[in-house]
């Protein structure tokens, strides 16, 4: 794994107790001796239940490593303490709302976290830079996760890249992407240190179950209809969690300042195949009397409906020696293993936030 230089010291993870912060908190856990505040409002999606497992594996080497700072965003001034409290030597800005049907049903909610959001941890973080010692000046950086979904949709042929114009069309890709203007005009204007990282669609375990690759498994076993937008041809590019936490952690340490880095799991499959692909293993894991293809239904399209992603990951494979690991059927096939023994976990998080599995975002 990427190494960070000694005076690396305190790290800020922004958006930790979500899906792939959680990835990145965990990791950065077993793998560093970083000590990690953890700035999240505690959304809906949010679970500290991953992170606290490991804690407590860890025993004494993972006491105290972890602080959870509980701040929304879009309150500038508790975002300024937070920083304070923290005071970070490298920062990883996940915190976002993240699910493109719900900016349909209520977009204002992602202009809020996204672009205000992003921008009050900007000026916070600015102020914090500016005031820094020479030495840990010079080693600060900020990381922004963004999505590949700023770019827009592709044609059959063709790829994203670090070059590609952005042409995003959901309420959430609008907000990453005003967000990732923001962050780039920072580094223009102010020479704040920060690189923007666009990422394809992340699977694995600890994913809320709104999102396609659980929800199928959750449909299917409570014997529920699954529902394929559209005519399910729609593309992604999908990537296992943890090869995404490997590429956050190269572009942290090694990172070019100013650059952005396209992350993508060179795996194009329509969602279509995705959900078979799904309903096959779980014949194998949890066998039925009949397929659990049977509960596939088409339904009416997402507005807007993106047809196709697909990143070019040439950059960072050449730059910074990644390239992901997971081959896709053994990554589904683990993570349709960690769902089925961890319904409880889906079920909790689900009646916290008081999610029943409807349809989102059909305006
Ligand atoms: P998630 O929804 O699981 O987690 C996001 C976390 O951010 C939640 O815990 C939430 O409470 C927190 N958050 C949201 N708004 C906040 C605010 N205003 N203040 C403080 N905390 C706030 O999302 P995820 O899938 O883990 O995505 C994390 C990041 O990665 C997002 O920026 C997303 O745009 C980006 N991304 C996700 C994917 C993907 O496939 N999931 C792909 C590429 C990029
Ligand atoms: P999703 O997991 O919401 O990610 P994103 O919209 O960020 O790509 O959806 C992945 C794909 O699956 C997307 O093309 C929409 C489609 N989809 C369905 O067909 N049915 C569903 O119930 C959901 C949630 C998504």
């Amino acid at each position: 794994m990427a190494l960070f230089p000694d005076s690396v010291k305190k790290v800020l993870v922004t958006g930790g107790a979500g899906f792939i912060g959680g990835a990145v908190i965990r990791r950065l856990l077993k793998n560093t001796s970083l000590q990690i505040y953890n700035l999240d409002k505690m959304g809906y999606a949010s679970d500290l239940t991953s992170i606290d497992q490991v804690i407590k594996l860890m025993g004494i080497d993972g006491y105290g490593r972890h602080e959870l700072i509980k701040v929304n965003l879009v309150d500038a001034k508790a975002t300024g303490i937070a920083v304070a409290k923290a005071d970070p030597d490298l920062v990883i800005h996940l915190a976002a709302e993240s699910h493109v049907d719900r900016s349909i049903s209520t977009p204002l909610q992602f202009i809020e976290s996204n672009i205000i959001g992003t921008f009050n941890i900007l000026q916070s973080l600015a102020k914090h830079w500016e005031k820094l010692p020479i030495d840990r000046r010079k080693r600060f950086r900020m990381i922004h996760i963004s999505t590949d979904e700023v770019f827009g949709s592709l044609p059959p042929q063709g790829q994203f890249s670090e070059c590609s114009p952005y042409d995003p069309r959901s309420p959430y890709s609008a907000s990453k992407a005003a967000s990732d203007h923001l962050v780039k005009s920072w580094f223009h204007t102010f020479g704040f240190p920060v690189i923007t990282t666009n990422c394809s669609n992340n699977y694995g375990p600890w994913q809320f179950p709104e999102k396609l690759i659980p929800m199928v498994i959750m449909k299917a076993i409570k014997n529920k209809e699954i529902p394929i937008y559209g005519d399910g041809q729609n593309i992604r590019d999908w990537l296992f969690v943890e090869d995404h936490v490997d590429a956050l952690l190269a572009v942290s340490a090694e990172g070019e300042i100013g650059r952005s880095y396209c992350i993508g799991g060179i795996n194009e499959i329509s969602n279509k195949k995705v959900v078979e692909l799904i309903c096959s293993i779980l014949d194998e894991q949890r066998p039925k009397p009949s397929p659990y293809s049977r509960l596939i239904q088409f339904v009416p399209d997402r507005p807007g409906h993106d047809r196709r992603y697909s990143i070019n990951p040439k950059r960072i494979c050449k730059e910074l020696a990644w390239k992901p690991k997971y081959e896709f059927n053994k990554g589904l096939q683990d993570t349709v293993h960690w769902y089925l023994n961890n319904l409880d976990w889906c079920e909790s998080i689900m009646c916290k936030s008081n999610y029943k599995g409807e349809r989102i975002g059909l305006q």
